[in-house]
C-alpha cells in the first residue's frame, strides 16, 4: 500500500538538469576539456563536490582542495544565474496535476534531493508548500546511490520504506531508492533507468493509480 511519495527535484519536478549540465560544461571548458551529455548522466543525482570529482577525472585533472572548493563555488554561481531567472514555467509537464492527485488521495509528499539549492528552487517555482518534508543536500551526508536521502524522507513522514514510492531521473537515484526498499519510478528512458520498477517519459496525463498499475504490470522484484 502506498502511503508516501518521495520526489527527486532536478529533472523530476523542475527542468533544471539542463542548467546543471550547462554550468558543469562551462567549468570543464574553462579548464580546457569538454564534457558530453552522456558523461553528464553519471553526474545526475550526485552532490556538488562529488560531481566535481567526476568531472576532474574525465579531464584527467588533479587539483588541491582549496582550488576544488573555488571551482565548485564558481559552478554554483553560474548555475544560480539560471536559477534566479526561473519561473513556474520550468515545472515539468504534468507535475502540478500529479502532486494534486497524490494530495487528494491522502498520500504524503516529500522531497529527496542532493541539491543544496532545493529550497530556493521550490520557492522560485512556487511549489514549496506542497512538500511536507524536504530532505536535501544540506541535510544528507551520503550521496545517491546511497539510500540515506530517501530513508530520511520516509522517517520524516513517519511512513515505512516499503510503503513509499520514489520518482527519479538519475540512474544513481533509482539505485538509491531500490536499496531503500521503495517502489521506484524512473522519469526518462529505459536505456538509462531500466532498473526502476517502471519508467515513464513524463507525468503528463498520469495519476498515482496509473503509475501503480504500471509498477504492478511490470512485476519487477
Ligand atoms: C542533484 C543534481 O539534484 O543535485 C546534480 O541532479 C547536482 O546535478 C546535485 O550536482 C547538487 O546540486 P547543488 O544545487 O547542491 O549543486
Ligand atoms: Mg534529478
Amino acid at each position: 500500500m502506498i502511503q508516501a511519495t518521495i520526489f527527486d527535484l532536478d529533472g523530476v519536478i523542475v527542468d533544471t538538469a539542463k542548467y546543471h549540465y550547462l554550468a558543469w560544461r562551462k567549468l570543464a571548458n574553462s579548464l580546457g576539456f569538454d564534457f558530453s551529455e552522456e558523461d553528464n548522466e553519471q553526474l545526475k543525482g550526485v552532490s556538488r563536490m562529488q560531481s566535481l570529482e567526476l568531472i576532474l577525472d574525465i579531464g584527467g585533472k588533479t587539483l588541491d582542495e582549496a582550488i576544488k572548493q573555488q571551482l565548485a563555488t564558481k559552478k554554483n554561481d553560474w548555475y544560480l544565474e539560471h536559477l534566479n531567472q526561473m519561473t513556474s514555467d520550468e515545472i515539468l509537464p504534468g507535475v502540478v496535476d500529479f502532486l494534486e492527485d497524490v494530495a487528494q488521495q491522502g498520500v504524503k509528499i516529500a522531497l529527496g534531493s542532493a541539491s543544496k539549492n532545493a529550497v530556493k528552487t521550490l520557492e522560485k517555482v512556487g511549489l514549496i508548500d506542497r512538500f511536507e518534508v524536504i530532505i536535501d543536500g544540506t541535510k544528507t551526508t551520503r550521496s545517491k546511490p546511497d539510500p540515506q536521502v530517501f530513508q530520511m524522507g520516509a522517517e520524516g513522514l513517519g511512513v515505512a520504506t516499503e510503503n513509499c514510492i520514489v520518482f527519479e531521473d538519475a540512474a544513481k537515484g533509482v539505485s538509491a531508492a531500490l536499496s531503500a526498499g521503495m517502489y521506484t519510478v524512473g522519469i526518462g528512458t529505459e536505456a538509462d533507468l531500466g532498473h526502476a520498477h517502471t519508467v515513464i517519459s513524463s507525468f503528463e496525463g498520469l495519476g498515482l493509480k496509473d503509475i501503480m498499475t504500471l509498477v504492478e504490470k511490470n512485476n519487477k522484484p
